[in-house]
């Protein structure tokens, strides 16, 4: 059937020399093995790690296992596909803690997620998945590209949620495509799309319950999916992060937005939205952590040490 068709192709995509090339640039894996027992760490200074991919707002590294890597947030904020560009102190921290409360909530709740654990500041240790080449938009409320496409006033209720797709292509500006576009081109299968559909709306009921909470309306937000393999099994897992970057928050009293729309539409204060957040969620407890993470200072606080296992 078409639908094996796809998903045997993208078995054959899967190179099995990938696994077995991590082992070769480990011919001492034995060696290091006892190193590991000796010193209980396999932590690898970041200057020395092999860099694997480079996007706009993160950094993946080689992880410590086969199969792990390094998801490192920096600072960069871009909008319009990189045509606006700054740099704004403490924003990867921020997001680094957004991401990992989301993950970890999501995990617990029997989501399956690429997230395994954050390992300082900056960086978190992910499950390696190949990304599939879709940005999944989830919609609430009216706002953004929907309302400057359909016309629909910023802010209106949308009479149930909304899901769109896509293409996940810089040099194409992430064009929208529907479900035909996506199966006819082999992106994802029908299955696939079923299962990213499903996880997509169990992902919006959580943050919608989560950030109401708060006191903050989830008008939408993207997120991306990645195939995990265990053995022949193919799993599709929530991946990327999710973070004000990637939401669309708005103050459910005052209708403020608290998130990467002060950057986009020149409002200025986008990190002290994006501290807000963190306070809200009861990620930054108090205004001594909250210009901290305004202020990353050199010296490595103790969640930059790696961990003793
Ligand atoms: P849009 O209204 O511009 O299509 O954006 C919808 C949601 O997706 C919004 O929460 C912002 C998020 N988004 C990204 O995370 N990355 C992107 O490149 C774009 C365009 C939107
Ligand atoms: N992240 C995208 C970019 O850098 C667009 C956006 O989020 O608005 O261009």
């Amino acid at each position: 059937s078409e639908r094996s068709l796809v998903v045997s192709c993208s078995r054959l995509e899967r190179d099995p020399r990938r696994s077995a090339d991590v082992f070769a640039r480990r011919p001492c894996s034995e060696a290091i093995g006892h190193m590991d027992s000796l010193f209980k760490s396999r932590y690898v200074p970041m200057n020395r790690r092999r860099r694997i991919y480079e996007g706009k707002a993160k950094i993946l590294y080689e992880g410590p296992e086969p199969g792990t890597l390094i998801q490192h947030f920096k600072d960069d904020a871009t909008a319009f596909n990189a045509k606006k560009h700054a740099i704004i102190d403490g924003k990867g921290v921020l997001n680094n803690r957004i991401s990992e409360f989301v993950f970890n909530q999501l995990n617990a709740l029997g989501v399956p997620t690429h997230f395994i654990k954050r390992l300082n500041m900056r960086e978190q240790l992910i499950r390696e998945v190949e990304i599939i080449p879709l940005e999944v938009v989830v919609r609430n409320v009216a706002a953004g590209s929907l309302s400057t496409r359909l016309g629909i006033p910023e802010g209106t209720q949308l009479p149930r949620s909304i899901i769109e797709f896509y293409y996940k292509n810089d040099e194409l500006n992430d064009p929208m495509v529907s479900e035909e576009h996506i199966t006819a081109f082999g992106w994802a299968s029908p299955q696939d799309i079923d299962d990213i559909m499903a996880l997509a709306i169990r992902v919006n009921d959580f943050l919608s319950g989560l950030f109401l909470g708060v006191g903050i309306r989830l008008v939408d937000f993207k997120i991306e999916f990645g195939r995990l393999w265990e053995g022949d099994m193919m799993r599709i897992v929530l991946a990327d992060e999710i973070s004000p970057d990637s939401c669309r928050l708005w103050d459910q009293s005052t209708g403020d937005k608290l998130d990467k729309d002060r950057f986009r539409r020149d409002l200025g204060g986008m990190l002290e939205a994006y501290q807000e957040v963190a306070r809200r969620l009861g990620i930054l407890n108090d205004n001594a952590s909250a210009a901290n993470a305004g202020a990353p200072s050199l010296v490595p606080d103790v969640t930059d040490v790696p961990e003793q296992e």
